[in-house]
């Protein structure tokens, strides 16, 4: 149910509009549709105006994170009917690409405005779908809005929760707190949680020695969501991993090399392949189990 309040969170959603424009680059189902109906251009128009502008390698993160969470996906995918849980869907297209599936339940969900938004964008794009929801919930928020007693998840079949483009956002603190709520609707339903989203300064400092403009990477965000996420990442991959430990999962980590012939912004853009390349050496899927599962 879409509910009408607004939080401090509510600053990170135009965010979405930085990502949908950059997957117009790409071959990703609906990311050209989705970018011209919000008119991502003249979002990032604008904020060229203010002296603001994303490096174009962003694409190949967006790319590369979109292609390498559907390949784990799809690894995990044993179940005959599926449950699929997105966080933060802002304008991503995967629920329309995997809703085709109708053995798929797939729920959308963002903060209310964004979500609220969303759904009427998928219905002039789509019509309705019988297996695609869409749900508003703050990821922090405690108690959980995630749908824990819904009827149209089966109470006895696992769940896959997502999200992409989520935790950079929050500080150490506000992560803990979607762990714990993940952690506990994998305690009801069971299953995975699926993320890219486990950034190190390790990784952002290697970066940004790939390209100059890449040395930008985080500038425009943190100034357009009002959040300071240079500050947010983990120390190095050993901090994420006793993280997660400590907050009750497993973790098991995929390479984003494993999607780099899958990677198709980069001749629109202009990108050098080994450019491409040694981003996603440094890029990683995550795949997280609760402990003792
Ligand atoms: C960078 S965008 C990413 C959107 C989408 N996942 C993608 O990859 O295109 C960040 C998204 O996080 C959402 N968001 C911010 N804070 C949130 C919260 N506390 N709970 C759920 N979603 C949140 C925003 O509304 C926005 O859609």
């Amino acid at each position: 149910m879409v509910q009408s309040q607004v939080s401090s969170f509510d600053a990170i959603s135009p965010t979405a509009l930085m990502v949908a424009y950059t997957r117009q680059f790409t071959d990703i189902p609906y990311g050209k549709e989705l970018a011209q109906l919000v008119n991502a251009e003249s979002f990032i128009e604008q904020l060229q105006q203010k002296k603001l502008s994303q490096p174009s390698e962003v694409s190949v993160l967006v790319e590369a994170r979109y292609k390498a969470v559907n390949q784990v996906i799809s690894q995990h995918l044993q179940f005959e009917t599926t449950q699929i849980i997105e966080l933060a869907s802002g304008l991503l297209p995967r629920g329309m690409a995997m809703s085709q599936n109708q053995n798929i339940t797939f729920v959308e969900s963002d903060l209310p405005a964004m979500i609220s938004q969303k759904q009427q964008l998928v219905k002039r794009l789509i019509g309705e779908r019988q297996n695609l929801y869409f749900d508003a919930i703050d990821a922090t928020n405690q108690p959980s809005q995630f749908p824990l007693n819904v009827n149209y998840l089966h109470q006895n079949q696992p769940v896959v929760v997502l999200c992409e483009g989520l935790l950079t956002y929050l500080t150490l603190a506000e992560k803990q707190k979607v762990f714990a709520n993940v952690r506990e609707i994998l305690r009801v339903y069971g299953g995975v949680w699926i993320t890219p989203d486990l950034t190190t300064f390790d990784g952002l400092n290697q970066l940004r020695q790939i390209s100059p403009g890449l040395q930008r990477l985080n500038q425009t965000a943190s100034n357009v969501s009002g959040r300071a996420i240079n500050n947010y990442h983990f120390e190095n991959i050993d901090h994420v991993k006793q993280f997660a430990y400590e907050q009750g999962f497993d973790i098991k980590e995929y390479s984003m090399l494993e999607v780099m012939n899958q990677i198709t912004c980069l001749k629109p853009l202009g990108i050098e392949p080994e450019v491409v390349k040694s981003m996603l050496a440094i890029g990683s899927t995550f795949v997280l189990t609760l402990c003792n599962s």
